[in-house]
């Protein structure tokens, strides 16, 4: 079985709780919880799996080349690792009614920005069931990861959650 890290962003909100539900669903396996502030290492290099969720708050989030951007950062620091041996797998919070247009637009980026280094990226997950118009976070009637909507659908998302780790656990070995 692969050792697991479940990075994470922002603390405190829909991400992090989502992160827990995670976490509690997949018992007995090695798995640790790294949120951007605290980035261990370490425990990135010694693990081959890795998942990594955020919510979508609008492109500066994520794209503002200021230092203390927490996923620039991060992404930065996606070079000190031999990202060609690691597997991915993404989940992303959005809101479908709100930001139809923009629903999970962060999975897009950080499809982008593992495809880049040559990650290997599973866990690509089926749109139908959602109600957003358009979507960064997407190709080919498949978003780039789980896509999550704590505000408008949080009663499908257990399902959603048992579902997505059927398709990756194949990957981590479960
Ligand atoms: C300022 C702001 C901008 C947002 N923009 C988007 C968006 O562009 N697309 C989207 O799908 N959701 C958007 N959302 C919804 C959030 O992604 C959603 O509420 C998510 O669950 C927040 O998780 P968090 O509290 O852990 O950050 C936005 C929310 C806020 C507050």
């Amino acid at each position: 079985m692969k050792k697991i890290a479940l990075i994470y962003w922002p603390k405190g909100g829909n991400v992090e709780s989502v992160a827990d539900k995670i976490i509690k669903c997949l018992p007995g396996t090695e798995i640790i919880k790294v949120s951007l502030d605290h980035i261990d290492s370490k425990s990135l290099t010694e693990s081959d799996f890795w998942i990594v969720g955020g919510s979508t708050v609008g492109a500066h989030i994520w794209q503002d080349a200021d230092d203390s951007n927490k996923w620039m950062s991060f992404f930065k620091l996606l070079d000190q690792f031999e990202m060609s041996k690691k597997t991915v797998a993404f989940f992303g919070l959005g809101d479908q009614i709100l930001y139809p247009y923009h629903f999970v637009n962060g999975l897009g980026i950080l499809q982008e920005e593992f495809e880049n280094r040559n990650a290997k990226i599973v866990g690509q997950w089926p749109v139908t069931g959602y109600e957003f118009k358009d979507s960064d976070g997407m190709k080919d009637g498949r978003f780039y990861g789980l896509a999550l909507d704590q505000d408008q659908q949080e009663e499908q998302t257990d399902k959603r959650i048992d579902g997505w780790l059927e398709i990756i656990k194949k990957e981590i070995g479960k």
